[in-house]
């Protein structure tokens, strides 16, 4: 049996309501997934036994703690595998960035080992397994634009599919996603009626005005989470709707901000000028459901 490398993409998040909490402890949501085409290299060797994970980024833990690990040893103990995988994860996506990177990870092994120990787990179970990872796992077995509900573990494709560039900025801060929702509660209140994600999705992104309604519930706690970022997210945003993204925001609980461009060339002024102010910026595009499921059916054998 030979290896496998897969690509792992990151996400966005256009838009992100909380609108309660759950008896389980975690959130009930109302988020639009979008992935985009900065990823990990995610590697997976056939092992004589045991999982082991290998990864060159310092705050990656590569212990059984690592969801990559996690999503590998789920798989083996479902489907009863004896065998063992090496996973080497070559990491491109900011780490605590709420880009998703993690959550990545591991639904890629869950896909990669799906396919290359030839289980036949189906979209059915593997979402299964996804879901007992983490909130964020199902969505990266989907892709492209989706609308997440539930604690974002249900997600369901958009019809009209996303394409636009964008600019990603990296502050280079770890914040805990675990944190920021603890952050929120003390002032959580129950709000059902909140409404601008389903008016965007009805709307099925009409014309850049429709982003002017989307929010992300998360960024005020975020930045009492992690003040350093607060330092930044004014000029961050000020830049990007400056160059002309139609929508500038922070992803999931942060802390990269995105600012969204129907053209690539302001997309790289704005690159361009945040980092003469000495941040990191990177620009890419957002992959559709149909380009995330041609990347992945891409995946090589080596
Ligand atoms: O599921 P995952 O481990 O990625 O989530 C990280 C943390 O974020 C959870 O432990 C929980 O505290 C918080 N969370 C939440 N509600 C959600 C998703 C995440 O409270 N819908």
């Amino acid at each position: 049996m030979r290896s496998l490398r897969l690509r792992s993409y990151a996400k966005i998040n256009l838009g992100l309501e909380v609108l309660a909490q759950r008896e389980d402890g975690y959130h009930e949501l109302r988020t639009l997934f979008q992935t985009i085409d900065l990823a990990d290299d995610v590697v997976l060797r056939p092992r004589a036994r045991g999982v082991r994970v290998l990864c060159d980024h310092p705050l990656v833990p590569t212990d059984a703690t690592n969801l990559a690990a996690r999503a590998a040893e789920l798989v083996r103990g479902h489907a009863g595998v004896k065998r063992g995988v090496e996973i080497e994860i070559r990491k491109r996506i900011p780490v605590g960035g709420g880009l998703g990177g993690g959550s990545s990870n591991a639904a890629a092994v869950l896909m990669g080992l799906d396919r290359m120990w030839r289980l036949g787990l189906g979209p059915e179970g593997l979402h299964r397994l996804a879901r007992r990872l983490g909130a964020d796992v199902p969505y990266f077995l989907l892709g492209g634009t989706a609308l997440g509900l539930a604690r974002g573990d249900e997600v369901y494709p958009l019809h009209r599919q996303l394409r636009a560039h964008v600019v990603v900025v990296d502050p280079g801060i770890h914040v805990s996603t675990a944190r920021v929702f603890a952050r929120l509660d003390t002032r959580l209140t129950p709000r059902e009626n909140s409404n601008s994600i389903y008016y965007f999705v009805s709307r099925e992104l009409e014309g850049s005005g429709a982003y002017r309604f989307l929010q992300n519930d998360l960024e005020e706690a975020a930045l009492e989470e992690a003040p350093a970022l607060r330092e930044h997210a004014g000029r961050i945003r000020a830049v990007l709707l400056r160059e002309g993204a139609c929508l500038a925001a922070l992803s999931g609980s942060g802390s990269s901000y995105f600012g969204l461009f129907e053209n690539v060339r302001p997309a790289k002024r704005a690159r361009a000028a945040l980092a003469a102010e000495g941040l990191t910026a990177l620009v890419g595009r957002t992959l559709t459901l149909e380009q995330y499921r041609g990347a992945w059916g891409r995946a090589r054998n080596r």
